[in-house]
């Protein structure tokens, strides 16, 4: 039996209105579509279509590479092992060698063409990945995240691919979603460095001087990028769907919320919350916490993320339209810190330091709803976050971490982008 379902999803400013139908198990691709790596054998009946992933070696690319050869594909990735991801600037050890990997920048036509010789299906994950840095280096996140994709699309001019899916960033929301006093949704707008000593809270107030209760966060909210990554991010997005519409290339913008997990870089201070606690208590240093600690935050396993970026591409249905990607769970930053803390065998030893500083950028709440992933990718996302940070653990185990969060802040601080 097949089960028709309509989904309207009024898409962040601009997107028109997509009436998305999808069928039900069994009316896709294969027997083993909705199961991750890890849980489903290899699929050899598989034509072999070769994937490019740009920005493969990173954190989240190299996953989704490793989901991809598991279900039978070919990987290729395009990348130029940003410097301040990959201190060493060699390929990283945990790239399966099974990858055919292409040296090169997203800015550069020339390499983009030859990665995508061949290519059937392409991921576009390069990018400079940072909030406050983005803020102060404007101009490089502008080229490699907005221009890049912008080369990224005129090279798929001449190579056409079958599908396109892009990440984007739940950073494209700005603030979350919230309810008033009386049930009504509330978007409040990005708060300013005075919020707290105007309302005596880091929380957003209704017209009844209420405190606004944030919920999910749904594809329907309306957009308002508070940093340049995220405009950058949502440039990319809309770049990408745009393009898919008027070429006809199903394209799928993935809105990833946090995401943690093995191989994130433990050096980087400006991305992944929990890698740069990590990073701060592998140097006996205490995870430094913006504002009160209780802004709260939906934390996706990287594999649940690479499992999710696999089924876009082979649910028939998931064309011209933006995704959430979270695990539909909800901590608190305070809650990340200690149980990370735990986690790492250091509590009773090292307490997280609640700063009470305010950062530009930042948003107060922002969970995922990813009930359209769920009806529509078939996604469920399977990793606990318990299981999760342990395995996290286990792989801190013999990596060196660069503590640069104290620059990162003075940089910051010497902006005036940290109060
Ligand atoms: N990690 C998260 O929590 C998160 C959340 C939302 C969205 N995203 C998005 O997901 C994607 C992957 O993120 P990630 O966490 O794996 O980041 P990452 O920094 O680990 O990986 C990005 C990769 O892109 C490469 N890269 C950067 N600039 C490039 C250029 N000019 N040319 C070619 N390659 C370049 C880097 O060398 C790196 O290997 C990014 O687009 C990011 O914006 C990540």
């Amino acid at each position: 039996m097949q089960l028709q379902l309509c989904v309207l999803l009024l898409g962040c400013v601009g997107l028109s209105q997509l009436s998305i139908v999808f069928a039900g198990a069994g009316a896709h691709s294969g027997s083993w579509r909705g199961r991750c790596s890890g849980w489903l054998m290899p699929n050899l009946n598989q034509s072999r279509e070769l994937v490019l992933i740009t920005g493969g070696a990173g954190f989240i690319g190299s996953h989704l590479a490793d989901e991809l050869l598991a279900a039978g594909y070919r990987v290729r990735v395009l990348d130029h092992l940003d410097k301040q991801v990959h201190p060493e600037g060699t390929l990283p050890k945990y790239l399966d060698p099974a990858v055919e990997f292409v040296a090169g920048d997203i800015l550069d036509i020339e390499a983009l063409k030859r990665a995508l010789e061949g290519v059937d299906f392409v991921y576009h994950f390069a990018a400079k990945v940072g909030v406050g840095q983005s803020m102060y280096r404007i101009r490089e996140y502008t080229e490699v995240n907005a221009l890049g994709t912008a080369v990224l699309l005129e090279a798929l001019l001449e190579n056409p691919v079958k599908k396109l899916i892009v990440a984007s960033s739940m950073s494209v929301y700005g603030e979350g979603s919230y309810v008033d006093g009386t049930g009504q949704s509330a978007f409040p707008k990005q708060r300013r460095e005075n919020h707290f000593t105007q309302h005596n809270s880091w929380d957003f107030r209704g017209e009844g001087s209420e405190t606004l209760k944030p919920e999910p966060t749904a594809e329907s909210k309306p957009c308002l990028p508070a940093s340049m990554y995220a405009q950058g991010k949502y440039d990319q997005e809309r770049m990408c769907l745009i393009f898919g519409e008027a070429y006809d290339i199903p394209t799928v913008a993935m809105r990833f919320f946090n995401v943690y997990g093995p191989r994130q870089a433990l050096s980087n201070p400006y991305t992944g919350v929990l890698a740069i606690f990590a990073s701060r208590l592998m140097n006996g240093r205490a995870p430094l916490i913006f504002e009160d600690g209780e802004q709260r935050r939906d934390f996706v396993h990287v594999k649940d993320v690479a499992c999710a970026c696999r089924l876009a591409l082979e649910t028939e249905a998931a064309r011209n339209c933006v995704v959430n990607v979270g695990s539909g769970e909800q901590r608190s930053i305070r809650q990340i810190a200690e149980a990370i803390i735990a986690a790492m065998g250091r509590k009773g030893e090292i307490e997280p330091e609640i700063t009470g500083r305010f950062r530009a950028g930042d948003v107060r709440h922002c969970y995922a709803d990813t009930t359209l992933a769920r009806h529509l990718l078939e996604y469920r996302p399977r990793v606990n976050f318990h299981d999760g940070l342990v395995e996290l653990v286990g792989w801190l185990e013999g990596q060196i971490a660069i503590d640069r969060v104290e620059d990162a802040q003075r940089e910051l601080t010497t902006r005036g982008l940290a109060k």
